[in-house]
């Protein structure tokens, strides 16, 4: 059994952040979501894993390397468009070979992992196996329709959904899905999409399973549902506090709290995780927030957001929250007069004021 884990794509609904870096590697609770992936396919005992790439690959590569940090074989199979799920598998072939596989969009997280999953679909006969959730939303997803647990019908983002049983990112399947990805055609939006290859199976009388998940899976391709994934991690952290905390300062809650980090005369409240040489001074950190390296929070409140590394929240006096912000930014009140907000705010950015 091999996995492949899709990393490429546009990545517009995370914009501004996704202009400047993969959104597989922005993280939560300071971990980027694709790491998660590496390690529920290592959990699942697969250490042959094609991770595909587009645009963004030089970073992914980067960051997870060949592997060797997680005891697993990783190949860089390169998208040269992000065409579709299913266009993603065609050009897998190569590495795939006749091996059965677990595909792994790398933008989801499954909170239980996927080894039951996998362990079930490799004692079935079955061709390819599905894995659903009831979603209230079910517009926005691939959506089954069953009979006596096989699926019959799959339709991507219905405007009349069928049912709601949205299609979760984690599929498995034999070889006979690459018949399915050449038969197939671009949809009217142009990609190649894994609903249809799916269904060129079903009606091709190959088996395919469907699995109903219950427990938690988010994909976090929009704000909210980043933060959502961040408060669920950060509810499963415990604590683990490094660097210096004062003796004016209180820490209430689980934190972890890297090497270096300092809190200076402030309140940290958790669950929320701080990174390495971090300051902290004057300053109310709140529940679900994680602030990732080198961040500097000065006379301001953090609740319920995301930092990533090497930013600054200065003097602002008032709370920050659901808030996502980028690498290097600095978010100051610098007191000059008239008062007024100045910015200099990168293209599809969203500021809210109050
Ligand atoms: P999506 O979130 O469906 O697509 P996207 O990344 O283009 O994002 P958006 O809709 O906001 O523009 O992709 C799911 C996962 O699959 C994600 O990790 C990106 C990856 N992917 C590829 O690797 N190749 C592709 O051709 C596509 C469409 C997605």
């Amino acid at each position: 059994m091999k996995a492949l884990i899709l990393s490429g794509g546009k990545g517009t609904r995370l914009r501004p952040i996704t202009y400047t870096g993969a959104k597989q590697l922005v993280p939560v609770a300071n971990k980027p979501i694709l790491f998660y992936t590496i390690e529920a396919v290592k959990a699942a005992g697969i250490t042959d894993i094609g991770i595909v790439v587009g645009e963004t690959h030089e970073e992914v590569e980067a960051a997870v390397g060949d592997g060797s940090a997680w005891g697993v074989d990783i190949t860089y199979i390169q998208q040269d468009e992000p065409a579709g799920l299913a266009h993603a598998v065609k050009i897998s072939q190569d590495f795939i070979k006749d091996d059965a596989f677990v595909m792994y969009l790398g933008d989801n997280l499954i909170k239980d992992g996927i080894t039951s999953f996998v362990d079930e679909y490799c004692s079935s006969d079955a061709n390819a196996q599905i894995l659903l959730a009831h979603v209230p939303n079910p517009q926005s997803f691939g959506v089954a329709v069953l009979a006596e647990g096989r699926v019959v019908r799959l339709v991507e983002k219905p405007k009349n959904p069928p049912t709601d049983l949205a299609l979760v990112g984690v599929y498995m399947f034999d070889s006979t899905v690459f018949e399915a990805v050449n038969a197939i055609k671009p949809s009217a939006r142009g990609e190649l999409e894994i609903t249809d290859a799916i269904q060129y199976l079903v009606d091709n009388d190959y088996k395919v399973n469907s699995h109903i998940i219950t427990g938690w899976w988010k994909d976090t391709g929009k704000l909210e549902d980043m933060l959502e994934a961040n408060r669920i991690i950060l509810d499963g952290i415990t604590t683990d506090i490094c660097g210096e905390v004062d003796e004016t300062s209180e820490i209430a809650g689980r934190v972890k709290m890297g090497k270096g980090t300092k809190i200076i005369n402030s309140c940290v409240r958790g669950p929320a995780i701080i990174g390495d040489e971090c300051i902290v001074e004057n300053a109310f950190i709140g529940p679900y927030t994680s602030i990732n390296d080198r961040c500097k929070i000065v006379c301001s409140e953090v609740e319920h957001s995301i930092i990533l590394e090497d930013s600054q929240v200065l003097n602002i006096g008032s709370r920050l929250e659901d808030s996502l912000i980028g690498k290097n930014v600095k978010i100051d009140k610098d007191g000059r007069k008239p008062r007024a907000y100045r910015m200099m705010v990168g293209d599809n950015s969203a500021v809210s004021v109050t």
